[in-house]
């Protein structure tokens, strides 16, 4: 190619990927080390991401980004990123279709998780954690350990969880009840 032909080449191929805003298919391709391909996780204590809501997608990363929610490697991963890469890797996700991993769970532990979760939990997240208010996640067929050890965060007083209803319902669930609401949303398919 001639030397000015390939600067116009060049200069066509900046001026597309600027009108299509930042190709985050890449940095996308990251995730998937720890989330899955997709963000379908295979991990039992890795969250699935693929499919969750976008506002809820680029509220937590951001609220990592800027120090206010504590977390053990998100806060890190995300303090590289600027805030429209943010909301890209977000409507990248959110435009995944979310695939429950139902997990199994003894007769017991379901009847008990049902009572938790129909006394204290279905308001916000419906009856099987796959319909919940605008600014919670979907949990159906989420990892049940995951959720375990996030429901032990919003239990922990001195634990950074900035929603504060989020953190007040877990804060009156009884030890024993944690596993249990975490296996029977676990145990959800729909
Ligand atoms: C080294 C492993 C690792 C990588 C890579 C990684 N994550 Fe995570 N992610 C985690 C862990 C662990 C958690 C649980 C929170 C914590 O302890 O940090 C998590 C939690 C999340 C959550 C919360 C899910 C929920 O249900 O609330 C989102 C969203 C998320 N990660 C997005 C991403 C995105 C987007 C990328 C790529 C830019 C990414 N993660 C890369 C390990 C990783
Ligand atoms: C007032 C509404 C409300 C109630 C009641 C509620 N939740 Fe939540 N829940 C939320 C919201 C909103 C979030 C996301 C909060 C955030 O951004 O940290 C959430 C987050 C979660 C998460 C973390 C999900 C993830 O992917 O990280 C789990 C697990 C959970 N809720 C389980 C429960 C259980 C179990 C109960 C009942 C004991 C319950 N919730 C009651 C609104 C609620």
């Amino acid at each position: 190619m001639r030397k000015g032909a390939m600067a116009v080449a060049l200069m066509w191929a900046a001026g597309a990927a600027m009108a299509a805003g930042p190709d985050i298919s890449v940095l996308a391709r990251t995730c998937n080390n720890c989330h899955g391909v997709g963000g379908v996780s295979v991990g039992k204590s890795m969250p699935s991401i693929g499919g969750l809501p976008r506002e809820y997608l680029a509220t937590i990363m951001k609220q990592w980004k800027y120090d206010e929610r504590g977390a053990a490697t998100m806060n890190r991963i995300v303090k590289g990123l600027s805030d429209d890469e943010i909301n890209a890797l977000a409507v990248h996700f959110a435009k995944q279709p979310w695939v429950p991993a139902p997990q199994g769970v003894s007769a017991a532990m379901l009847k008990k998780g049902k009572a938790v979760i129909s006394e204290n939990c279905e308001d916000c997240h419906g009856a099987t954690g796959g319909d919940p208010d605008e600014d919670a996640p979907k949990i159906n067929g989420q990892w049940a350990k995951y959720m375990e050890l996030e429901l032990e965060k919003y239990r922990d007083e001195e634990f950074a969880m900035p929603h504060r209803k989020m953190k007040k319902t877990a804060r009156k669930m009884k030890p024993a009840d944690v596993p249990a609401a975490a296996q029977y949303f676990g145990a959800q398919g729909k």
